[in-house]
């Protein structure tokens, strides 16, 4: 009994710890302003470029992890047996729920860094495991390396793509001081950011973080290291990835955080060059992406 208080009361707290860390996601209406974030990130086609490198079956049963609204998991329900996605954000999820009716379509909101009950249950389940634009927000990235071993058949097929470094959100401006130095420095919003931790991971070694696939127990297939073009971001854009991916928003009071918003964007705007009017490049570039495939034996 004490023991599995003890337990709850552990997973409560973690579980919080790691809620405060990511994106800024829990609600539908803040989950739709991610997805047309998120959307646009995909428009640099990296996750295209990365499904090429595998071969989808008509008899997959396949999982992504990080399926934000399940704009990929509709896609693959088609083509394959079944799709699962597992997302930490509860607004995502509703969201993902609501767009995917397909029978053979699930979705779980779970942290990947644990995978809750269902690591138990999802045992050797799945052919492919998909993982995109997830890990860098992620500290226990070994832990998920586990998760999908785990869960994976034998002969099974891990496609990962991630952030490896970048130069993007808190280190957006990238010429200089960075919009989170900045935040905290500023009279009036610092106050509120004593206690505002970081939030992206970033993986110092390309060759380190493949070591540590092996030594989970992965086949490297094929790996590759690339900077990524950014498309052009305007105003609105912009300012709807500072709502849900700018860490610091969580500590602004919500009746502050449309003139919060308007602050960082200003801010942005002034100290970044244009790519052409209105349009900042600033956060675009030095981004850079690791995509792996890897198999388990
Ligand atoms: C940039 S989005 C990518 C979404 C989707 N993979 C896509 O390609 O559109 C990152 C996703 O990772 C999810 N995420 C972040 N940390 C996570 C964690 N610890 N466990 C599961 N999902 C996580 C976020 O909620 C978000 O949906």
């Amino acid at each position: 009994m004490l023991f599995c208080s003890v337990f709850f009361f552990l997973r409560k707290i973690t579980r919080k710890t790691t809620r405060e860390k990511k994106m800024n996601a829990d609600t539908l209406e803040l989950a739709r302003k991610y997805d047309s974030v998120s959307s646009v990130y995909m428009q640099n086609g990296v996750r295209d470029k990365a499904l090429s490198w595998i071969e989808l079956e008509k008899d997959d049963v396949v999982l992504e992890v990080g399926c934000g609204s399940g704009r990929l998991c509709k896609i693959l329900s088609p083509r394959v047996n079944s799709v699962t996605g597992l997302d930490i954000s509860v607004g995502l999820i509703e969201l993902a729920k609501r767009e995917n009716p397909a029978s053979n379509v699930q979705f779980f909101e779970e942290d990947a860094q644990t995978f809750g009950p269902h690591l138990h249950d999802w045992r050797e389940k799945f052919d492919k495991i998909l993982s995109f634009t997830v890990l860098q927000w992620c500290s226990d990235k070994e832990s998920i390396l586990k998760n999908v071993y785990r869960c994976l058949k034998p002969g099974g097929i891990f496609l990962l793509d991630f952030g490896l470094h970048g130069q993007c959100m808190g280190e957006w401006s990238s010429y200089g001081e960075t919009a989170d130095v900045w935040v905290r420095k500023h009279p009036k919003w610092g106050s509120y950011l004593q206690n505002c931790g970081y939030a992206i991971y970033y993986t110092k070694s390309s060759e380190g973080f493949l070591e540590i696939m092996r030594s989970v127990g992965f086949i490297i297939q094929r790996s590759e290291v690339k900077q990524r073009p950014w498309v052009k971001w305007n105003e609105e854009t912009i300012k709807s990835q500072l709502r849900c991916l700018f860490y610091p928003i969580k500590h602004i009071p919500a009746e502050h955080q449309d003139e919060f918003i308007d602050d960082v964007y200003k801010w942005l705007y002034d100290v970044t060059p244009k790519r052409s009017k209105d349009v900042l490049q600033g956060e675009v570039g030095r981004f850079e992406n690791m995509t792996i495939v890897a198999t388990k034996e």
